[in-house]
């Protein structure tokens, strides 16, 4: 695990160069969003622009470009769930970010299977280990997006990424993120909220806990 002394080892003759303004913030969470009205095939949204910005009441934003299809559904329906992304859901990951729910069955195509929604009228992906379901609480249009706020209704997890004390391991979910055009897998830990100004007792315990124990080495 990096110690605080080795920040001071940080080279800082790197030159920088002066670029345009633009979106460099990276990486960023590359989810799927589904979503649906009454009477019509459900859609799925691959969405790199989402973040969480509350914690009470829960709270995650998505932004989406207002010509998509899942852009109306959703201002229609007030409601999406977001499915966080596994290596295992990468091929479909991509595939409902390249084709649109006007054109295609994107549920029926990648074989994912829609559950509804318990709280909102949006289904979610069963294949995906968490799922959110959302309610939007506000649209902000921002230029070539609009940006959806919305509270967190009601969640589900696969039980084998709990432990036996309630504790979520998300680390074993084998997710994936999104770094300036390529997807990665999230793996390696090297760190953890906190962990430059523990105390030695306490790293001695936290060296038992599953998900420290392979960080303090
Ligand atoms: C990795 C990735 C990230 C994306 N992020 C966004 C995003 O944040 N906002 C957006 O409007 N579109 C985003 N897209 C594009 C949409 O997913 C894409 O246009 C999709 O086909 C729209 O589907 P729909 O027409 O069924 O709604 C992304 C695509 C990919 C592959």
């Amino acid at each position: 695990m990096p110690r605080a002394s080795k920040a001071s080892k940080i080279p800082k003759e790197i030159k920088k160069l002066d670029w345009k303004p633009g979106t460099l913030l990276n990486p960023v969470p590359a989810i799927m969003v589904s979503c649906g009205r009454e009477g019509e095939k459900p859609n799925i949204i691959t969405l790199a622009w989402a973040g969480t910005i509350n914690s009470d009441p829960p709270m995650v934003s998505i932004s989406i470009r207002k010509e998509r299809h899942s852009h109306k559904i959703i201002s229609e329906t007030g409601a999406f769930v977001v499915n966080l992304v596994t290596q295992d859901l990468l091929w479909a990951t991509d595939f409902c970010g390249v084709k649109s729910g006007k054109d295609v069955d994107k549920f029926a195509e990648m074989h994912l299977t829609a559950v509804p929604g318990d709280a909102v009228q949006a289904p979610y992906i069963h294949e995906s280990p968490l799922n959110m379901e959302c309610k939007v609480t506000q649209v902000i249009p921002l230029g070539t997006h609009d940006l959806f706020l919305a509270e967190v209704m009601a969640t589900h997890v696969n039980a084998d990424l709990i432990d036996a004390a309630g504790a979520l391991h998300l680390n074993s979910a084998k997710l994936v993120c999104y770094n300036h055009g390529l997807y990665q897998e999230v793996g390696k830990v090297l760190g953890y909220y906190g962990y430059s100004v523990r105390k030695k007792k306490v790293i001695e315990r936290e060296k038992k806990s599953r998900r420290k124990k392979d960080i303090h080495k």
